[in-house]
């Protein structure tokens, strides 16, 4: 299908950078890697930048946006960090972990980024195209998955492109996400550290650093964008799939259903199927719906994240 076109797309060269900082710093949207998922970016600080994201994506603009900062310094200007924030910056940042915690009194992070709650959600990516754009924009920048509101994340350019080519200024094409799934997102808001998303971050490395985490019950929505049917592909999904039904396509995990299907991780590596996941569902997905039969993920380490995206992914639609 021809795709309208309005995106510049760039390298990762050091000019390239320099000029998606400079857009961002003007007010523009720009795309680029970190080593989860790509980002829809735009000037934190800006209220008119951070609407551009939620037009964009057919965001709700009650549904918060991540902070992406280059430092632990430049966070710690946006939020007051308690003692296990500050714990836990210093042990998984730069990576895949999101922090939510109060917000400072002169913070630059706009409400609209924070949907007026109290708290701002703050990272620090360790891919380096993000770090080096971030660090070059010298300001938080807001980045939600760059993806149409409710669709599958993007986990390289071509994907970007796919559900947002018209809207974009630029995308920085860094080439596959590592990680492959989102940040996990964990509140510090008061003495205790509650688990908002599972993500690229496994839970049981952050209790080694700060003891048990808060998990809400099964199923809560605890992040405003944690809506049930999510990460949706136009397919019927059927999880936990033992064996393969008439006329369905199979989404495979440590060969379960035999030789010859697309596999997450033929070796049954979770986190090659993490990183394996938004790519294959969005290539399965590409054909005329049908039905994605899903192999079983095992729920160690990366494997939850995996299993809370599938789910959501299966959910019945709103
Ligand atoms: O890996 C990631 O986290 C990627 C990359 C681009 O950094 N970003 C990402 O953003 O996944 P997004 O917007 O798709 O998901 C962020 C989640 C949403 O569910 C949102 O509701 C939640 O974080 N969130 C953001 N700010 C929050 C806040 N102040 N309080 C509670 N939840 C918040
Ligand atoms: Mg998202």
């Amino acid at each position: 299908m021809p795709r309208e076109d309005a995106t510049t797309r760039i390298g990762t060269d050091a000019e390239a950078i320099a000029r998606a900082a400079d857009l961002l710093r003007a007010g523009g949207l720009v795309a680029f890697p970190t080593e989860t998922v790509y980002g829809l970016g735009a000037d934190a600080t800006v209220p008119e930048a951070v609407a551009r994201i939620y037009a964009a994506k057919g965001r709700p603009s009650f549904n918060p946006l991540i902070a992406h900062v280059a430092t632990r310094e430049m966070a710690e200007a946006e939020g007051i960090f308690s003692r296990h924030a500050r714990a836990l910056a210093e042990a998984f940042w730069p990576g895949p972990l999101t922090l939510v915690v109060p917000r400072r009194a002169g913070g630059a992070t706009c409400d609209l980024a924070c949907a007026g709650l109290a708290g701002v959600a703050l990272r620090v990516p360790a891919h380096p195209v993000a770090l080096a754009l971030l660090t070059a924009a010298e300001r938080p920048i807001a980045a939600p998955s760059a993806n149409r509101s409710g669709r599958i994340s993007p986990t390289d350019a071509e994907a970007v492109l796919d559900d947002l080519a018209a809207s974009l200024d630029m995308l920085v094409d860094g080439g596959a996400c590592p990680v492959g799934v989102e940040s996990t997102i964990v509140a510090c808001l008061d003495d205790e550290v509650t688990l908002l998303r599972p993500g690229g971050l496994d839970a049981d490395e952050i209790e080694a650093v700060i003891g048990a985490l808060r998990r809400p019950a099964g199923g809560a929505i605890v992040a405003p964008g944690m809506l049930a049917s999510h990460y949706a592909p136009r397919s019927r999904v059927r999880l936990e799939a033992r064996e393969l039904r008439e006329g369905e396509v199979a989404l495979d995990f440590a060969q379960s259903f035999g030789p010859g299907h697309l596999d997450l991780s033929p070796g049954g590596d979770l986190g090659e199927a993490a990183a394996n996941l938004y790519r294959y569902l969005r290539q399965l997905d590409a054909g005329a719906p049908g039905t994605i039969a899903v192999a079983p993920v095992p729920m160690r380490g990366l494997g939850a994240a995996i299993n809370d995206r599938l789910r959501r992914a299966a959910a019945p639609r709103a």
